[in-house]
């Protein structure tokens, strides 16, 4: 059993929270208890660049960590003192803001005389599936990893509490050459105009849509010399899609089309994610699957794997699809148990790592 406050700043969401742990045995699936989740979203801040702005994410994280640990704690009833470990993601994510998330972790140990666990922003999205109560998830399990900056296959042999620290080299078996999936949509999103981020916005655009209407590519397609890619490609979508949003548009038809376009650029990119996926399947043995990371809320991806995957596919709750400190307190907890803590003269001379 653990207590543990997570703080999550490596992109655009300023995160604190407090999660108890309780790993039974290294073969069990760990169980978590959310006690208060606190988060500032910057969404609105960098909607009118279309993107993240790295600069002016990390001056906001500067202004909103403090009432967000804060919020975090009082919420949760835990005092500093009751904490065991703080966790921080360290890496990876835009350099300036992850160094705010650290720097506040650093102080707060300190001050606090509590062990600090620096964690990897990617284990977090991985542990994220864990954050609801988990019986039927059973491994080996194929993890597929979609959010705005990754896109990656792993196939994981056993729960959590065994992972080394290289889980996410040594399990890794396919990811994106070039865009990730969550970028894909959001920078079609952005040429379809609508706001960042745009994946929610396709995927409401995409209701009652025909996925047929629009011939668009897909990358690494399982034929010729990338049959057996495990790989994805999200390469010559965009432009496909520049050019028959002008020539709907220069014909006045872009309105009428929107539906059936947004349909078709949405399943362009789950055919993509769907076909390496259960290629992963076949090659190893597997007994779930699990989606993670913010493009895990489409809603056709959950329709589409409910009918068509050949074994059991689990999600996080929807809360937890996207950034969150609590999946950071999660995986903490899990690192903390396996004695990976650091004590004040290894901590002061912990770094942040964009990569
Ligand atoms: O995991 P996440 O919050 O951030 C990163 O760590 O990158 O993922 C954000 C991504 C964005 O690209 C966003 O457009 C996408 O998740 N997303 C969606 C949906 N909701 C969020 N993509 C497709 N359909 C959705 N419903
Ligand atoms: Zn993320």
């Amino acid at each position: 059993m653990s207590l543990i406050l997570g703080i999550e700043s490596s992109c655009d969401e300023c995160s604190a929270s407090v999660v108890r742990s309780e790993i039974p045995n290294a073969d069990a699936n760990p169980r978590f208890e959310v006690l208060s989740l606190s988060t500032f979203s910057q969404i609105e801040l960098h909607q009118p660049f279309g993107g993240v702005v790295p600069e002016v994410a990390s001056r906001n994280h500067l202004e909103q960590i403090e009432p967000v640990i804060t919020d975090a704690l009082t919420e949760s009833g835990v005092s500093l003192a009751d904490l065991d470990a703080i966790a921080v993601t360290h890496r990876p994510g835009l350099i300036g803001a992850l160094l705010v998330g650290v720097t506040a972790a650093k102080a707060l140990a300190y001050s606090a005389k509590k062990p600090l666990v620096p964690v990897h922003h990617l284990e977090g999205h991985l542990l994220s599936v864990f954050l609801s109560k988990q019986t039927e998830l059973q491994f080996p399990a194929v993890f597929l990893l979609v959010s705005g900056g990754h896109t990656q296959l792993h196939w994981i042999e056993h729960p959590p509490a065994k992972w080394p620290e290289t889980i996410l080299e040594h399990s890794m078996f396919g990811r994106s050459i070039d865009d990730a999936a969550g970028e894909a949509f959001d920078k079609t999103a952005k040429i379809m105009g609508y706001p960042y981020p745009g994946g929610k916005w396709i995927d409401a655009g995409a209701q009652g849509g025909d996925s047929k209407a629009f011939a668009l590519p897909r990358g690494l397609q399982n034929i010729g010399k990338n049959k057996d890619s495990i790989d994805f490609s999200f390469s010559g979508l965009k432009t496909a899609v520049m050019l028959q949003v002008q020539q709907l548009q220069s014909a006045n038809q872009l309105e009428a089309a929107r539906a059936d376009l947004c349909a078709s650029i949405q399943e362009s990119i789950l055919d993509s994610l769907l076909t390496k996926t259960f290629l992963l399947v076949k090659q190893k043995p597997t007994r779930s699957i699990v989606i993670v990371g913010g493009v895990s809320a489409n809603s056709r991806l959950r329709d589409r794997m409910a009918k068509e995957s050949p074994v059991p596919v689990f999600y996080p709750e929807l809360k937890y699809c996207t950034d969150n400190a609590a999946m950071i307190a999660a995986i903490g907890a899990v690192r903390f148990e396996q004695g990976r803590s650091l004590g004040l003269q290894e901590y002061l001379k912990l770094n942040a790592f964009a990569f």
